[in-house]
């Protein structure tokens, strides 16, 4: 008995049983870059280990590289392949997807949280931005000057993973996708080769195929971001408690059909089953890209028949309002998160009615034991998003402007640590099939695209590209990695077949 826990003890120390591959990197790693080189029981080793939004991403890799420039990225890049030892990238550790951003003890786990470097140009226009930033320090660098950028509307969030999934926005509405605002993308090739990539030069092709392809193409050292003059914007909270779900879905088909012609606004309307109320709570973030402390353009949620139980909507920096809603995120450390995406055409009122109303009864019948929260969010993608997002060279994505406006609906499980991610998919699986039943039931077709960035790794994001453009990634990527080394020795996250 005493010998078998001391083994499981021993199995637990994370880096202590690298594979053999991995651990030949390591050792590479270690004695070319001594101080950037992390192992287990190293704080930044733990820190680059656990720094997840979920803890299912807490797998242990047999080490931790930290490259703090392009060169040690590169040399990193060169090393795993020599070793032929599996690795993975992480930037803000945001995908809720255990090994998308993390590998186990087989593997070698490369850390963008050295890339932290942040420099606006001379004139002001655009912002250098290394990968291990968070969107909070890009809105607090960019605070004195005035400035912001199309960016996460969470300032915990990261800041790679995001853009190279396409971003959305507060001020997507009005710019289009985050990656619709970038000038240029600075990374390592599969060979080694450090590119800086723009809409017009000559690895336009690449700069597009990191416009939404995710991580098939190249490890990130540098974003260029446009930036946009907004010294403050109209942000907040509202709450409006239990009672409310019709007046709320009145509320969400309102903004999205006729609220949401006015660019400058946006809103992230919740709906939040708690297991512990045995009920939802609704409330709303609202966001106005401007000083009007009653836009017409918000009127629903701000002037509606709910009862505004609080309001925090105000005047404020970007930064500002990162660090009222930012410690509530760290609270999370240690629970797990699950999310699935849902995409509907807005137009239809019943349709959001008969995916709150089956995602409810379905959450108050069969949610695991251990979830905290199940949450809907009904962001709005409208018209004008997507027109916008054709700038820049356009998108992989190429989203059909015919059927917008569009809800992503944005499902969120956070459980306890102990809960298992297939249970929680389980229920998704249970709630989804249902609704979908519901909608067709009701004669009502989903809306086709899947945001990769939202996604439950059992949906099939690529597959809802164009085709033409899915040739075309795959043919972006057989040029810049023919030896799929992003592909099969960086097996996490999303991948092109
Ligand atoms: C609380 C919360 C709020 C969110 N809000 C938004 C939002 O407002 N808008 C939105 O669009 N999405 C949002 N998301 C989704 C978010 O875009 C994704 O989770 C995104 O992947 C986060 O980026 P990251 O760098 O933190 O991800 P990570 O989990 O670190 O990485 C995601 C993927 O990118 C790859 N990657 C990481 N770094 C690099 C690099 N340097 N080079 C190449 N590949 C790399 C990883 O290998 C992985 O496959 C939110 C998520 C959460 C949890
Ligand atoms: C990267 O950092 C190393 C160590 O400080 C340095 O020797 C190298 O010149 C740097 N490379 C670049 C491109 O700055
Ligand atoms: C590590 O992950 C790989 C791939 O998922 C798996 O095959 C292997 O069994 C895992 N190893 C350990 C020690 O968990
Ligand atoms: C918004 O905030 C800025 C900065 O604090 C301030 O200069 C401006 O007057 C405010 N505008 C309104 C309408 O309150």
């Amino acid at each position: 008995m005493v010998r078998k826990y001391a083994l499981l003890a021993f199995a637990a120390l994370p880096g202590c049983l690298g594979d053999k591959p991995a651990s030949n990197a390591c050792k590479k790693l270690k004695n070319e870059h001594p101080d950037k080189t992390y192992y287990g029981l190293d704080p930044r080793y733990i820190n680059a280990n656990t720094e997840y939004y979920s803890s299912s991403s807490w797998l242990g890799p047999a080490c931790v590289f930290e490259p703090s420039n392009s060169t040690q990225m590169s040399d990193a890049v060169q090393a795993l392949k020599a070793a032929n030892s599996p690795f993975a990238i992480r930037g803000g550790g945001h995908m809720p997807i255990a090994n998308a951003a993390n590998i186990n003890s087989s593997g070698v786990l490369l850390s963008s949280f050295g890339l932290n470097q942040l420099k606006l140009s001379d004139d002001h226009s655009t912002v250098n931005v290394g990968p291990g930033n968070r969107w909070s320090d890009i809105y607090k660098y960019l605070e004195p000057y005035g400035l912001t950028v199309v960016g996460g509307r969470l300032g915990h969030v990261g800041v790679p993973g995001y853009i190279l999934g396409g971003g959305v926005s507060y001020l997507s509405n009005e710019y289009g996708w985050a990656s619709a605002n970038v000038a240029s993308v600075t990374g390592v090739l599969a060979d080694g080769k450090v590119v800086k990539a723009t809409p017009e030069n000559e690895y336009s092709d690449l700069f597009w195929a990191l416009r939404g392809g995710s991580s098939s193409f190249a490890l990130v050292t540098n974003f260029e971001l446009k930036t946009i003059k907004a010294p403050t914007v109209m942000i907040g909270m509202a709450s409006y408690g239990s009672d409310v779900a019709e007046q709320f879905i009145d509320a969400v088909h309102s903004f999205t059909t006729e609220g949401s012609k006015d660019a400058k606004a946006a809103t992230i309307p919740m709906a939040e089953y708690i297991p512990a109320l045995g009920k939802p709570a609704y409330s709303a973030i609202l966001f106005y890209n401007g000083v009007d402390e009653k836009p017409a353009a918000l009127k629903s949620f701000l002037e509606s028949d709910m009862k505004v139980t609080s309001n925090t909507f105000s005047n404020r920096s970007m930064s500002k309002w990162c660090k009222e809603l930012d410690p509530a995120l760290s609270l999370l450390k240690g629970s797990k998160q699950r999310f699935y995406v849902l995409n509907i055409h807005a137009s239809n009122k019943q349709a959001i009615t008969i995916v709150h109303d089956t995602f409810m009864k379905v959450a108050k019948e069969s949610l695991p034991l251990g979830v905290l929260v199940a949450a809907l969010a009904f962001p709005a993608v409208t018209e004008k998003f997507i027109t916008a997002s054709t700038a820049n060279g356009g998108d992989p994505q190429s989203l059909d402007v015919n059927g917008a406006p569009y809800i992503w609906v944005e499902e969120s499980i956070t459980s306890a640590g102990l809960v298992d991610d297939k249970d929680v998919d389980a229920f998704y699986e249970k709630a989804n099939g249902q609704i979908v039943k519901n909608l067709q039931a009701a004669g009502i077709e989903t809306a086709k695209f899947i945001y990769l960035n939202d996604a439950n790794p059992s949906q099939d994001a690529f597959g809802t590209f164009p085709p033409e453009n899915l040739e075309r990634l795959k043919a972006i990527r057989a040029k810049y990695d023919p030896d799929r080394v992003f592909t099969d020795l960086m097996p996490g996250g999303w991948k092109l077949a």
